[in-house]
């Protein structure tokens, strides 16, 4: 597999050159200031978690029961959440077609298995030509590599002609995708699903940061054979340590999933705060607005110092730049992280910003850093 890991070979960070986001006690080490020092803003998940109320001690003690028969169960609430402001929604969409994972994270790791379940017998479909988005989320690729299939990269704008000129059994795409912000209209990816779908090809649609624009979502579509939408908990509510996420796709692959995935996978106190969580409309709703706000003014900041567009997400900001690396090493000096984005043969090398916790010290704190660049 080609270009994924630019960051931990290719690039001039030397050794501190971590595959995501989040590597905060990493950089205080490299860069010998204490972790609390820092504003790490290396990665998209809202700094403004869900708030963790108290879990009673028979959540800890007990193993989770089976809640699929239950209209309060995780899995229904989750799919009202999912379900709620799509524009497409399908009224065929139930529970049989969503399944609770630990994080989208054990998700992606399970489609690659359930590929190699379904086309075992098949010659010329055993090995398959995935196609994923250049310089987006390495995990995907990584998966299926390690499954034995070929991964290779395309550039956003070159699906269609993708489609048209290549074999493809597997695209993968991130709707929008970290770290461009890039989007797809649900049409256009139905469109190509249909495509695929003709020539026995699965289209994969990572919508981890779909929380603040459900409208786009794919998520009532998932009742078409070979679509799988991914949804996480982590990022949107803030709570990524909660390890829950969601893969929902046809009644007949989320039941083989399920089978794969065995009992208890997610554990008994992520249920319980994800059932809760999910529910939560008013702090949901106050995010959707907040975060827009916020994403505004960070782009609008970094707009201004480095004069040029960002493209990205209500929880994260990218931009590319040709110095884009010094940058990073210039912002980590005074205690900002952020995540560079090392050049791919299709992508320029970039920055990615996250939102700091809207306090006023930690804006001007990262607006000090920026002032100070000499660029
Ligand atoms: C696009 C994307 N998908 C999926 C994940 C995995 O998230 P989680 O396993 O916490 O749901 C990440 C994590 O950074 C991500 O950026």
């Amino acid at each position: 597999m080609e270009d994924l890991f630019l960051s931990s070979n290719g690039s001039q960070l030397g050794s501190f050159s971590p595959l995501h986001g989040g590597a905060l006690n990493a950089a205080a080490e490299y860069f010998n200031i204490p972790a609390d020092k820092w504003l790490d803003i290396s990665t998209g998940i809202n700094p403004a978690s869900w708030p963790i109320p108290a879990i009673p001690t028979a959540v800890w003690q007990r193993l989770p029961e089976d809640q699929r028969d239950r209209e309060d169960g995780l899995e229904q609430v989750a799919l009202n959440y999912y379900l709620r402001d799509t524009e497409c929604a399908d009224s065929r969409i139930q529970r049989s077609n969503i399944l609770a994972s630990a994080g989208s994270q054990q998700a992606i790791r399970l489609l690659p298995n359930l590929y190699n379940a379904i086309f075992r017998g098949s010659k010329a479909k055993r090995t398959a030509k995935v196609w994923i988005t250049a310089g987006s989320y390495a995990e995907h690729g990584i998966a299926w590599e390690e499954q034995g299939h070929r991964v290779n990269k395309v550039a956003c704008e070159k699906i269609t002609q993708l489609l048209t000129q290549q074999p493809v059994d597997v695209l993968i795409l991130l709707n929008p995708d970290n770290p461009s912000g890039h989007r797809w209209s649900a049409e256009q990816l139905l469109k190509w699903w249909s495509i695929l779908h003709s020539r026995g090809g699965w289209l994969i649609v990572d919508e981890a940061f779909m929380d603040t624009t459900p409208e786009h979502s794919l998520v009532g579509q998932v009742e078409h054979e070979g679509l799988f939408v991914l949804r996480s908990v982590g990022k949107f509510f803030g709570l990524a340590g909660l390890r829950l996420g969601f893969v929902l796709s046809a009644e007949k692959t989320t039941k083989q999933l399920r089978k794969m995935l065995g009992p208890w996978a997610v554990s008994h106190p992520s249920q319980y705060l994800g059932r809760l969580a999910l529910q939560d409309k008013e702090w949901i709703n106050k995010q959707r607005y907040d975060l827009s706000q916020q994403s505004l003014r960070l782009a609008a900041l970094l707009e201004t110092y480095f004069s040029c567009r960002c493209e990205g997400t209500d929880l994260f900001q990218t931009l590319h730049h040709t110095k884009s690396e010094y940058i990073f090493n210039q912002l980590a000096k005074q205690a900002v992280l952020v995540r560079f984005l090392p050049a791919t043969n299709k992508t320029p090398a970039g920055l990615r910003f996250g939102l700091p916790k809207n306090t006023e010290a930690n804006w001007q704190h990262l607006e000090s850093a920026l002032a100070s660049l000499k660029i």
